[in-house]
C-alpha cells in the first residue's frame, strides 16, 4: 500500500487514484518467487493502465485478456500478441479473427459451439479447456457461467483435434479472491485427471493454467502467496510423470490491488438518526462497485487527512442522488471529520477504475503513478 509519506507529497486535486509501480513489481518478484516455475500472464482486464502494463512487460510478465481491445492495448505498448492468453471462453468471433491474425495463437473454450467459433475464424489455433472447479471459497464465483466438467472436457478436446486444432491445455478459475488454498489443490488434481484421460487418446496437454483468484489483503487477513504456492507445487508434483511443459498463472487482483490508494474529498456530513454519515466525492458508480457485487459489502481499509484519537462509526456513501452508491457503513473515521477534509481508500487498484463511469457527472478519479520516487500523471 502505498505510504502516508508518500501521500503527503501528492498535490493533484482528489478524486485520485494513486499506484505504487514500484510495489507492484514487488509483488510479481514476489509471486514468481512463490511458483517456482509458473509463467506469469497478468489478467489486465482488472487494471489495464498502460503504466502497469509497461512495468509488467519489463520484467518479462505475459498477459491474460478478455477482448481484442485488451489486445490492442498491449500491441499499443510492444507486447507480441503471441506471448498472450485469450481466456475468456466466450468469445466474439470478430475478436477470434483478428486477434489471430494478429499472431495470437492460443485460445480457451468450453464448449462445442465455441470449438466451432474457433475452427473457422482461427484454423489450426491450439485450445484450452476450461474446467469447471469448487469455487465456494471465493469471494467471485465464476462457475456457474463458464466451465466444463472433467468427462465433457475429454470429449470437447478430442472433438477439437477432428475439427483441425491443436488440442493444447486446460484451465480453470478458483474464482476471484480465493480465500482457499486447497481450491488449487483440487482443480489441479482434476486437472490431472483429464490429462491423463486424454494421454490414453495420444493427446498430450503441454500447458496446465491455474487461472486467477490470487486474494489480496484488503481489511482481513488471507492465504499469502507462499502458502498458496506451496500448495500449488506440491499439487503439480503429483501429476508426475506426466506433468506438462508449460505451467501458466493468470493472476489479476493480487499482483495490483494492495499498491493502489484513492484518494476522496469530503463532500458533506451529516446526522440522520443517531447514524453518522459522510458524503465523499467518489462512490460506488465512481470504482468502488464491487461493493455493490458481494452481499455483505467490501471492506476496503479506510483512514482520513484529519488526525484524531476519538473515532466514530461513518456510513460512507458516495455524491450521487443515489443510495446505492453508499460504500461502507460502521467505519471508524476521526470524529471531528468536516467537509474538505480527505478520506483514504487502500487496496483500490484492481477492478476499481476499470469499472468507473460518470454518473450523476461525478468523474471517476484520475489515476497517478509514483515509482522509484517520481509522481507521474499517466501517459
Ligand atoms: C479468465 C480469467 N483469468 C484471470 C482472471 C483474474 O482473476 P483475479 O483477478 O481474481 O486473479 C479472471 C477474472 O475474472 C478471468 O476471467
Amino acid at each position: 500500500m502505498t505510504s502516508a509519506a508518500a501521500l503527503e507529497v501528492i498535490d493533484t486535486p482528489t478524486p485520485y487514484l494513486v499506484t505504487d509501480l514500484d510495489a507492484i513489481a514487488r509483488q510479481h518478484a514476489a509471486f514468481e518467487a512463490a511458483m517456482p516455475g509458473v509463467r506469469t500472464c497478468y489478467a489486465m482486464k482488472c487494471n489495464p493502465s498502460p503504466e502497469i502494463l509497461r512495468t509488467l512487460a519489463g520484467r518479462g510478465s505475459g498477459f491474460e485478456i478478455a477482448s481484442l481491445a485488451e489486445l490492442r492495448m498491449l500491441q499499443a505498448i510492444g507486447v507480441d500478441p503471441a506471448e498472450v492468453l485469450y481466456s475468456n471462453p466466450v468469445k466474439p468471433p470478430t475478436h477470434i479473427a483478428e486477434a489471430f491474425r494478429a499472431g495470437l495463437w492460443r485460445f480457451s473454450f468450453d464448449s462445442p459451439n465455441e470449438l466451432a467459433k474457433i475452427a473457422e475464424q482461427a484454423p489450426g489455433a491450439a485450445v484450452y479447456v476450461r474446467l469447471r472447479v469448487d469455487d465456494t471459497n471465493s469471494v467471485f464465483p465464476l462457475s456457474r457461467k463458464f466451465g466444463t466438467d472433467v468427462e465433457d472436457a475429454y470429449d470437447l478436446m478430442l472433438l477439437a483435434r477432428r475439427l483441425g486444432l491443436r488440442p493444447y491445455g486446460v484451465t480453470f478459475h478458483v474464482g476471484s479472491q480465493c480465500t482457499d488454498a486447497k481450491a488449487w489443490h483440487n482443480a489441479i488434481r482434476g486437472a490431472g485427471e483429464l490429462m491423463t484421460m486424454l494421454l490414453a487418446d495420444g493427446v498430450e496437454l503441454e500447458m496446465l493454467d491455474l487461472g486467477g483468484g490470487f486474494p489480496a489483503r484488503y481489511t482481513s487477513d488471507v492465504p499469502t502467496i507462499e502458502e498458496i504456492g506451496t500448495v500449488v507445487t506440491s499439487a503439480v508434483a503429483s501429476l508426475l510423470p506426466y506433468a506438462p511443459s508449460l505451467l501458466v498463472a493468470e493472476p489479476g487482483r493480487h499482483l495490483v490491488a494492495e499498491s493502489s490508494v484513492m484518494a476522496a474529498t469530503v463532500i458533506g456530513r451529516e446526522a440522520r438518526g443517531d447514524e453518522h454519515w459522510v458524503y465523499l466525492e467518489v462512490g460506488t458508480y465512481n470504482g468502488l462497485m464491487e461493493v455493490l457485487q458481494t452481499p455483505g459489502g467490501w471492506d476496503f481499509p479506510m483512514w482520513a487527512s484529519r488526525p484524531g484519537a476519538a473515532l466514530l462509526p461513518f456510513t460512507v456513501t458516495g455524491p450521487t442522488c443515489d443510495s446505492t452508491d453508499t460504500v461502507a457503513y460502521n467505519v471508524p473515521l476521526p470524529a471531528g471529520l468536516e467537509v474538505g477534509d480527505v478520506v483514504y481508500i487502500g487496496s483500490t487498484g484492481a477492478y476499481t477504475l476499470a469499472y468507473a463511469s460518470h454518473f450523476n457527472g461525478f468523474p471517476p478519479p484520475i489515476p497517478l503513478f509514483v515509482g522509484s520516487g517520481s509522481l507521474r500523471a499517466p501517459r
